[in-house]
Formats: C-alpha cells, structure tokens, sequence
C-alpha cells in the first residue's frame, strides 16, 4: 500500500487546473456500450477508477484507444453481457454497466456490488425499475443476471433521488421501446453531461438536470465525440484546501456554478472568493471561523463528497460546527483518523457530529479508508504540525489525478511512497 508524506502548515499558493470529472466519466463510459459504434471521449481524467472501467469495456469486447486524457472506444464488436466480480468489486459504479447491457444485449451478468465504505448501498431502486421496464432478475450466489425480451418505457418514481439509479434508468431507457419519464430523478451536473454526450449519440431526452427526465427510446444510435465536464469534487478539495491553509489560490477549468454552495460556506467562514466562467480564485485569512450547522443534500445542496473535507477544514477553524450527512448512512470513517492528529469531534451517531476547532492539529500515522475521507486526512495534513502518513493512497488514487504534482506546484512538501518502499 502506498502512503502519502505530507509536512504541514504550509500555505497552498499558485495556480491548479481542475480535471475531468470523475462521476461524469464513468457513467459516460458505460454508455458508450449503447451505440455499437465509435466513440470519442475527451478531458478523462486519468485515476484508477477510469481504468477499471477500460478493463471492463475490454472484457466485454470494446476496441479501446487513450492517447494523452482522450479515451476512443469502439463498441461494435461487444460480444459479452458478463463482468466478472473482481472487476466489479474493484468499483462500485460498475452496477452503471448493467443499463447499457440489458437494454442493447437483453441480457446483463454483474456480481453484487456490495455494500461498501460508505454503508449499505444497496441497488434496490436499480433493479425495481428494471423490473418495472419488463426486465426478469434472479440473484443467486451474489450473481445478478438480468435479461428480458425487450425493455418497455414506463414511469419511475424514485423514492430518493439516487445518482446512480437516475443515470442507470436513462441508459437502459435510451433504446427500449416507448417513453419513460423518471420522477424525482437526481439533478447533479454528471447527470446532465451523461444526457449531453446521450443526446450527441442520437438519444431523445429533455429535462436532464430537472426532477423530472424524459426519454423517448430510439431504434438506432450513431458515433459521437464528447468533453467531460471539470471535477466539481476535485475542484471543491482545492478550495478547501487552500481554505484550511489560509492559502491563495486559483482553480482553472470549474464551472463556479457547480460550486455556488460551497462558495457560500466558505465565504461564510471568511474567506474571499472571486469567479470568472471557468476559473475561481480563494484567499482565505490564516484562520477562519466556523458556521454553526452543515448538512449534505442531494444536488444543489452540499455534496456528501465533500462532506470529509469539510469536516477536516471545521477542525483546524475557530468555533464549533455540527454536521448531519442525510445522503449515505455511515460516511464518518474519516473521523477516527482524525481524532489521531489532535481534532476534537464527538460523534452522536453514524450520521451525526460536532466539531469544535483546535488551535492545531499535529502529524500522525493515519489510514485512508475510502476516496473523500483520504482526501480530508490530505487536508488536514496540510494544516498539521509536523510531518503526516496518510496510508493506503489507493483510495486517494480512484478519484484525484496527479495530487502530489498539483499540490507540489502549490507549495506543499508531499511525496508519495509506493507500497514496495514501505517498511
Ligand atoms: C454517486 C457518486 C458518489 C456520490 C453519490 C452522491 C458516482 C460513481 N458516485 O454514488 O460519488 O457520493 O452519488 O452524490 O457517480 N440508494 C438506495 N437504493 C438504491 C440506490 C441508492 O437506497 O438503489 C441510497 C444509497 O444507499 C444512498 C443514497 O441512496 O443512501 C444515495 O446514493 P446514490 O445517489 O445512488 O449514490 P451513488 O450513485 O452510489
């Protein structure tokens, strides 16, 4: 396992260019099975995460060209509608192959995904609507196999507006036969990039980006190119980052828009923040003060990504802050880590917690656990005392391309140790 050596309380200072994001570019991926033509994808970005997807664009019987962050698949030769459990097990998000396949191959063999770091997760909302499309679904051995005759369009309502049900249900609903309209759909922007590439291949869609989606299926799709947003996540760590280090920073290629929520937080707290339409630029003074109440919320609300981060830039600010994460039922491994460098956070439950501002925090030995709660253990690292090891870079990996260049270029003294240099 590799781990990141971060020496601390060094104010982030420069210019970083924001990525392609990660969960537009994943769905997009598993889309690309639909047209059984070629596609051309460009600004992917280039984490472990994308990689996965290739490996099993591949075992399906895809063509795959990357050169530099532009990935060309071509899907005519897809001969398999089976991905075997290590690859699905390696990504959560692969359960987004299941639309594609069942609806262009009438038939789709996943492992479970399983539950995972953030909690259950289960795919009950997935598989419900499938059934209601005309799919048959058996689940034996944590093998879903799901196959139908055709898939008919329907009218979905989503208990919660779920990301990954939402993109799943428009990619299945994009060749079966009538119409289907998703009512309380998710609205995030990966959401609306996935409906934007959809409709270049010769999807019929309106509303993406609204509660309510609406997709008439077609008999044929054809070749398409397309630009994957910026990283809304990715760009909101910059902003943290610099935030907690009472940096000065300007974040490159992010739509500001996408990040209205977290601009207001931040400013709340004290730190100024200007925007142009593609960049945004963060000074924050060398301490910043805490907001009473945060809570994440589906989109346009604040995002359960960045809850982690948040939680380590409350740590190092004055006051206290109480937070409530309604989107995933246990998002907190973060804490414990945490608590290891000096922060004092009392937890009242798995999705409830208080965090009173130290005036520093110190290094330590800690443990990524999963993507964003790496992230945050980065941040507070950052702001830390002395010198911290953030273990197992390989959840930090799935979802931030080059973090030790960016931050390097911003000032900070971070190395990464792979797994064999490790004593
Ligand atoms: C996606 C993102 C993830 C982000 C999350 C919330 C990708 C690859 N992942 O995850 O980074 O944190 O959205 O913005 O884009 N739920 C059910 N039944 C279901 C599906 C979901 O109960 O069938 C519940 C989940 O347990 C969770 C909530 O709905 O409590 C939200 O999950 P969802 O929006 O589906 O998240 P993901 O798509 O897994």
């Amino acid at each position: 396992m590799g781990e990141y050596i971060i020496t601390g309380n060094k104010k982030l200072k420069g210019t970083v260019t924001v990525n392609g994001s990660k969960n537009a570019v994943l769905p997009i991926l598993a889309a690309t099975v639909l047209n059984g033509s070629v596609n051309i994808l460009e600004n992917c970005p280039e984490i472990s995460d994308t990689k996965t997807s290739i490996d099993i664009l591949k075992h399906i019987g895809c063509d795959i060209e990357t050169e530099n962050k532009t990935i060309i698949v071509n899907s005519s030769n897809v001969k398999c509608a089976e991905i075997p459990s290590e690859l699905v097990k390696k990504m959560r998000s692969s359960i987004i192959f299941m639309g594609p396949l069942l609806t262009r191959f009438k038939k789709a063999v996943l492992s479970h995904p399983g539950g995972c770091e953030l909690g259950k997760r289960p795919i009950d909302l997935h598989l419900s609507a499938f059934r209601k499309m005309g799919a048959e679904i058996t689940e034996e051995n944590d093998i879903i196999t799901c196959t139908c005759d055709k898939l008919s369009g329907c009218d979905i309502t989503l208990d919660f507006p779920s990301v990954g049900a939402t993109q799943n249900i428009i990619l299945a609903a994009v060749l079966a036969e009538g119409t289907t309209v998703i009512s309380n759909c998710a609205k995030e922007p990966e959401i609306t990039d996935l409906c934007r590439y959809l409709t270049k291949i010769g999807a019929k869609i309106e509303g993406g980006g609204t509660s309510e989606i609406k997709i008439s299926g077609v008999e044929k799709l054809k070749p398409a190119r397309h630009t994957i947003l910026p990283d809304r996540i990715e760009a909101g760590t910059y902003m943290i980052m610099a935030a907690a280090t009472g940096g000065k920073v300007l974040i490159k290629n992010v739509f500001p828009h996408h990040l209205s929520v977290l601009s207001d937080i931040l400013s709340k707290m004290g730190c100024k923040i200007k925007t142009t339409p593609s960049t945004i630029l963060i000074k924050a003074p060398s301490k910043l003060n805490n907001i009473p109440f945060i809570q994440t919320l589906p989109y346009p609300g604040v995002p359960t990504d960045l809850q982690p981060q948040l939680t380590a830039l409350s740590a190092v600010s004055k006051g206290m802050c109480s937070f409530e994460e309604t989107i995933f039922e246990s998002r907190t491994a973060h804490i414990n880590e945490l608590l290891k460098m000096g922060a004092d956070i009392s937890l009242k439950n798995e999705c409830e917690f208080t965090v009173k501002g130290v005036p520093c925090l110190y290094g330590a030995e800690v443990s990524a656990k999963d993507l964003r709660g790496g992230a945050a253990l980065i941040t507070a690292a950052l702001r830390a005392e002395g010198v911290t090891h953030v273990k197992n870079s390989c959840h930090i990996e799935r979802g931030y391309e080059n973090i030790v260049e960016n931050l390097s270029g911003l000032g900070v003294n971070i190395t990464l140790k792979n797994s064999s240099d490790v004593v």
